[in-house]
């Protein structure tokens, strides 16, 4: 039977997705610790997850007002740690977790980014995934070294080579490369170890590549491109795939679309796991998750909003008064993710910045599932079994109140339904996943082949 992907989305930060979140009474305030996430990892491990994923962004939301002291003083998303340093402490802590990590296209080598993966990956004995992604916003691009950030299709153009050098370089080591014979001498064949020589557009590197294969091959690709360049380049590279449908209909023609672009590609569709943001309020009952959202709901301010909004779209909305309406040239120079204006114009052509923030429903809790195991399993279930996903990337409203819940409360309903595994398959996150080990230039072949 079809099992149920679950991963639970993690920051390498103060606060959770949810800006507010450390204002929570039960969220732990040491964020920065290793203990806090080798916690996170033991219970997410104990609930059977697939994966814990980290997001990323580099640089911290201060576009609002062109100036970071709202930021840090109401914490919203100031503290950002590399999320590879953190995931490595997490897979210490664990044995069966998959464990994930967003690193930027746009300002990291190729080289650099296949090394690090695939080093992660034979630390962790093949648990490693690697959400690749373009980065957004002007901040980003000052703190490394750029002046502002590439047009949003450039920045997948640069990315396709991108992954054709990570792969290339994956794919330096044959399986069988490696002898290490004592007595003759010989380490590994010469002749199964092979130079990239890349010379593109955007990169260069020569190779060889000097880490080995791993027990998974190499990490899972993740991806989340939302637009229609973003999801071609999910739809040619992506393993696991990252949604936000906006509601279950659209998802489900939506998933159905991805899917079949991906088999025109050539891939097996099955193999390729797509799951869809949520955020649950879950607890032993449906009256009791009431009054926890409750609570949740109070935490956010104005300010989170006005702040995640000008960090997403690199707009900064202090330039407009709360009731003043937007100009078709200013919602033009939105770049960053702009599915979330697109969103919002679908309701309200020219909003306020009032308006804006209330339709977003940025630095809210958004569209939350809430209830007691039975409420929050059915959701989940009817999304599943109806093919509008293949499962969930779970955000917390607290941490780690939000997985513990979900563990205590949801899991095992999710396991007497047969929706989901009661244990690992196995140690790699791909044995996990029941994708396949990619074989050594199968995508080369595929890409000579379209
Ligand atoms: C679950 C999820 C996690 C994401 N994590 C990150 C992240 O860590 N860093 C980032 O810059 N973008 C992240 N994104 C944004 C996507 O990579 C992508 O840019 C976005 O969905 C917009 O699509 P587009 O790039 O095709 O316009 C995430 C998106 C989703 C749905």
């Amino acid at each position: 039977m079809r099992q149920m992907t679950l991963i639970g989305f993690l920051q390498a930060q103060n606060c959770t997705n949810l800006a507010s979140s450390w204002r929570h009474p039960r969220s732990r305030t040491d964020s920065w610790s290793p203990d806090f996430y080798r916690h996170i990892g033991r219970v997410l491990e104990a609930g059977k997850f697939h994966l814990a994923f980290f997001d990323d962004r580099l640089s911290m939301p201060d576009m609002y007002g062109r100036n970071h002291a709202h930021t840090v003083s109401h914490g919203i998303r100031c503290v950002k740690m590399d999320p590879v340093t953190v995931l490595t402490v997490m897979g210490m802590a664990t044995t069966r977790l998959g464990l994930g990590a967003t690193y930027s296209t746009t300002y990291y080598e190729p080289f650099h980014v296949a090394r690090l993966f695939q080093t992660l990956d034979l630390m962790t004995d093949g648990r490693a995934a690697w959400n690749v992604v373009t980065s957004l916003n002007d901040g980003e691009a000052q703190n490394m070294g750029r002046a502002e950030v590439i047009e949003h299709d450039l920045r997948y153009d640069r990315a396709d080579e991108f992954m054709e050098v990570v792969l290339g370089h994956w794919d330096a080591w044959e399986d069988d490369a490696i002898v290490q014979d004592k007595v003759s001498g010989l380490f590994a064949r010469a002749d199964k170890v092979h130079r990239l020589d890349h010379q593109g557009r955007f990169f260069r590197s020569r190779g060889p590549f000097t880490v080995p294969r791993s027990p998974q091959g190499h990490p899972v690709v993740i991806q989340a491109g939302q637009s229609g360049r973003g999801k071609r380049f999910a739809a040619q590279w992506g393993e696991l795939i990252f949604t936000a449908y906006s509601d279950f209909q659209s998802g489900k023609r939506e998933y159905a679309e991805f899917k079949a672009d991906v088999e025109r590609l050539g891939r097996d569709p099955e193999h390729i796991k797509v799951t869809h943001l949520i955020n649950t309020v879950a607890a032993a009952t449906k009256t009791e998750a009431e009054d926890k959202c409750a609570e949740i709901e109070k935490l956010p301010l104005e300010i989170d909003a006005l702040s995640l909004l000008s960090e997403a779209l690199n707009f900064d909305f202090a330039t407009k008064g709360m009731d003043e309406a937007f100009t078709d040239k200013e919602l033009a120079e939105m770049s960053g993710l702009q599915g979330i204006r697109d969103r919002v114009l679908r309701v309200k052509k020219n909003p306020t910045v009032r308006e804006f923030i209330q339709i977003s429903g940025r630095g809210r809790l958004h569209n939350p599932i809430v209830g007691g195991p039975k409420e929050v399993a059915d959701r989940l279930e009817q999304w599943f079994v109806e093919r509008a996903c293949d499962g969930f990337v779970l955000s917390a409203t607290h941490v780690p109140g939000t997985y513990e819940d979900f563990v205590t409360f949801v899991v095992p309903e999710l396991q007497r339904r047969g929706l989901f595994r009661k244990d690992y398959a196995g140690v790699t996150l791909r044995e996990n996943l029941g994708i396949p080990v990619p074989e050594v230039t199968r995508w080369r072949a595929r890409l000579s082949a379209g």
